[in-house]
């Protein structure tokens, strides 16, 4: 049986509010966590590995400030990833681990670093080539007895890969690049599972990340941005919130990791977070992405 916590139906990715993005200072995070909180966004999404494991401890130092807002959000963590950088000098190459005694240290380092006794939700970053579930099973289930995470699951998981670790443990969430312009798992098999085995899936890159705004768009892009412009008129809508709307739409319940750095961002799609598309609607952005007709 899945245990499951309730998650904000936006949720504000981490990965660029430090060295891998805004740069964002100990007073900049806790502003932009309160006014987070305060919109209804209450679910944080991090890894270890953010900003070169430093994004955790400056989001922990920011809640050490204002230890009262630590009741108020659900944190998620991911670990398995052991990137070579120069904050881990013992790392000679970029690598994968999900042995029990990687994922056991590594769920304790978040909690020391967040200041607080327990994730609320802790995933597998990336399938290791080299994982045996019985190991994850054993440290999940340590993690959860102890009280130290409360929910467990993958991120970027083949379906056959989700069905390896939930034959021992049953898995709640698979975090997934899925957009406009990463259309795949709707035709591969990734959501159909989630609606098959009851998992949430999480869409992370729900907005692209930004490339149909900040880069000189392509040919598919214009075809997207021109969809996106004629369903604006009709919602009232801007195109990141019917990028949002999009993924909604999809029957498995996807919950998007938004990953801007900017409040107003975060809110608008706040604003439109029950915003749903019309069959055909759909259709339309699916295929001005893929530049032809459904078969
Ligand atoms: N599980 C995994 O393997 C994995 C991998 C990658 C990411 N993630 C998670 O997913 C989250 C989101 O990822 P993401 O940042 O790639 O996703 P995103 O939400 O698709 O894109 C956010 C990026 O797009 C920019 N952007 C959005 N709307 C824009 C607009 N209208 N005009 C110009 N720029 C715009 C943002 O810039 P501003 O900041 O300036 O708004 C930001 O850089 C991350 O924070 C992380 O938590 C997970």
């Amino acid at each position: 049986m899945q245990k499951k916590i309730k998650l904000s139906p936006v949720i504000a990715g981490c990965m660029k509010w430090g060295t891998w993005g805004a740069r964002y200072s100990t007073s900049q995070y806790l502003q932009l966590i309160e006014d987070c909180l305060a919109a209804g966004i209450t679910t944080f999404d991090h890894a270890d590995i953010y900003g070169d494991y430093t994004v955790e401890e400056e989001f922990g130092t920011a809640l050490k400030e204002q230890p009262s807002l630590r009741g108020q959000m659900q944190l998620i963590s991911k670990c398995g990833i052991r990137r070579f950088t120069p904050n881990r000098p013992a790392h000679r190459i970029n690598s994968y681990d999900t042995s029990k005694a990687h994922i056991l240290a590594s769920a304790e380092n978040s909690l020391r670093l967040f200041h607080t006794d327990h994730l609320d939700v802790l995933l597998i970053h990336r399938p290791d080539p080299l994982m045996h579930p019985d190991e994850i099973a054993e440290a999940f289930t340590q993690l959860e007895r102890s009280g130290k995470v409360l929910s467990f699951g993958v991120s970027n998981f083949t379906p056959s890969q989700v069905r390896m670790i939930h034959s021992r443990f049953p898995v709640a969430y698979n975090q997934i690049e899925v957009s406009v312009l990463h259309p795949a798992p709707f035709h591969d098999g990734q959501l159909d599972q989630c609606i098959e085995l009851g998992i949430t899936p999480m869409a992370w890159s729900p907005l692209a990340s930004g490339k149909l705004h900040n880069t000189e768009p392509t040919e598919q892009q214009l075809r997207i941005l021109a969809v996106l412009d004629l369903l604006g008129k009709k919602y009232k809508a801007t195109h990141d919130q019917l990028l949002l709307a999009y993924l909604r739409t999809h029957p498995s319940g996807i919950l998007p990791v938004v990953g801007t750095t900017k409040m107003e961002r975060l809110r608008s799609a706040w604003d439109t977070r029950e915003l749903k598309l019309e069959r055909e609607e759909w259709f339309m952005i699916w295929r001005a992405a893929a530049g032809h007709e459904v078969p």
